[in-house]
């Protein structure tokens, strides 16, 4: 059995806001933020939620793949930013696509959320409990940002993509060869965004909404050492080296960080396709947002290897090697 990436998607704000625009709300400027990061822009939500942008690239996905929405058997949302606390955005999709048969829930793993739903869904494939997944990682994070501070708010941006994923026959393709995933929750506070306060009567706490902070300095000591390891193992895994890989299509944090794997890996910075300069940290939604880009320039050919990696808050990482 094969566990084949059969399709892509992705939806963008239809509002852009570059540097320059953010200078204009906080004390920053266009070379701080693209020497720092490489960021340009980045799409904000206006009138797009969470559902709606992971519903237009679920539709997106299911086109490329060619099948219809009553054939989805499992859809999972990768979110940190859903337009509700229940009912999950996977269950909202569900609905705005009609895929009746699905059975849909939401995973948080933030930055590795996309990576994470693909190993579950591979999971429940593999073992033959469903045929079809629809995943979709998505994010609204304008809407948790503190728009006073300028060494959060210039990073992120919002949007969503998703990848249709199918059980197919071994001559179709080899598919998902290897995965590596982890945890610390230990280190979980150095990129953290609170939930809510407890208002009942005992804990009588007032409610103050709750913005990402970010130890920046931290998080970029954990992404250097964390993804080329995690990487490096799972190439292992698949019996491949780095020569062998394609593409490396890793979550879209900031340039150096990209820059620093590509270096530590000994890998061509040709090989490390990027969208953040136009799209700014997506969280969940980088690597689908990348993955179809590339998907659509016809970057990608049957039986290319490529790498996709996220990491980010929890700390979470995941590292998966595809044959195309
Ligand atoms: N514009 C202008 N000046 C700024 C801005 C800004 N947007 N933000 C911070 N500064 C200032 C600070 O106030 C500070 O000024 P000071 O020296 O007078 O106090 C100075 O710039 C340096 O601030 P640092 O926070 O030390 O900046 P640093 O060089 O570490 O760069 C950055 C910050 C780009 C976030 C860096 O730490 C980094 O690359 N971190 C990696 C983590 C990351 O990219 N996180 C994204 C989300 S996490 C994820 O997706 C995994």
């Amino acid at each position: 059995m094969a566990i084949r990436i059969i399709g892509t998607g992705s939806s963008l704000p239809r509002q852009v806001m570059t540097n320059d625009d953010l200078a204009e709300v906080v004390d920053t400027s266009d070379e701080w933020i693209s020497s720092r990061t490489g960021i340009k822009e980045r799409h904000l939500a206006k009138e797009e939620t969470t559902a709606t942008m992971s519903a237009e690239a679920a539709r997106k996905a299911l086109m490329d793949a060619r099948i219809g929405a009553e054939e989805v058997d499992l859809l999972i949302a990768a979110t940190i930013t859903g337009d509700y606390i229940t009912p999950s955005t996977a269950c909202e999709v569900q609905a705005l696509l009609g895929a009746g048969k699905a059975v849909a829930f939401d995973i948080n793993a933030a930055c590795s959320g996309f990576m994470f739903a693909l190993h579950t869904a591979y999971a429940y494939l593999q073992t033959g409990i469903y045929k079809t997944a629809l995943i979709v990682g998505a994010e609204t994070l304008s809407k948790i940002m503190d728009w006073t501070d300028r060494s959060t708010c210039v990073l992120f941006g919002d949007g969503a993509g998703a990848a249709v994923v199918r059980a197919c026959e071994e001559g179709e393709g080899s598919g998902l060869l290897a995965f590596e995933q982890g945890s610390d929750g230990s280190r979980g506070k150095v990129l953290a965004c609170e939930g809510r306060q407890n208002g009942n009567p005992l804990a009588g706490r007032p409610f103050v909404p709750s913005y990402v902070h970010m130890d920046g300095q931290e998080v970029y000591k954990f992404a250097v050492t964390t993804v080329p390891a995690s990487i490096r193992r799972v190439l292992e895994e698949a019996g491949m080296t780095e020569a062998d890989i394609k593409y490396f299509v890793l979550h879209q944090a900031n340039i150096r960080i990209i820059q620093s794997v590509a270096k530590r890996l000994k890998a061509e910075e040709e090989k490390f396709p990027v969208s953040l300069d136009h799209c700014g940290n997506v969280s969940a939604a980088s690597v689908p947002i990348l993955l179809d880009e590339m998907n659509r320039k016809g970057l990608l050919e049957k039986g290319d290897k490529i790498v996709m990696s996220g990491f980010g808050g929890g700390l979470t990482w995941a590292s998966a090697v595809v044959e195309w």
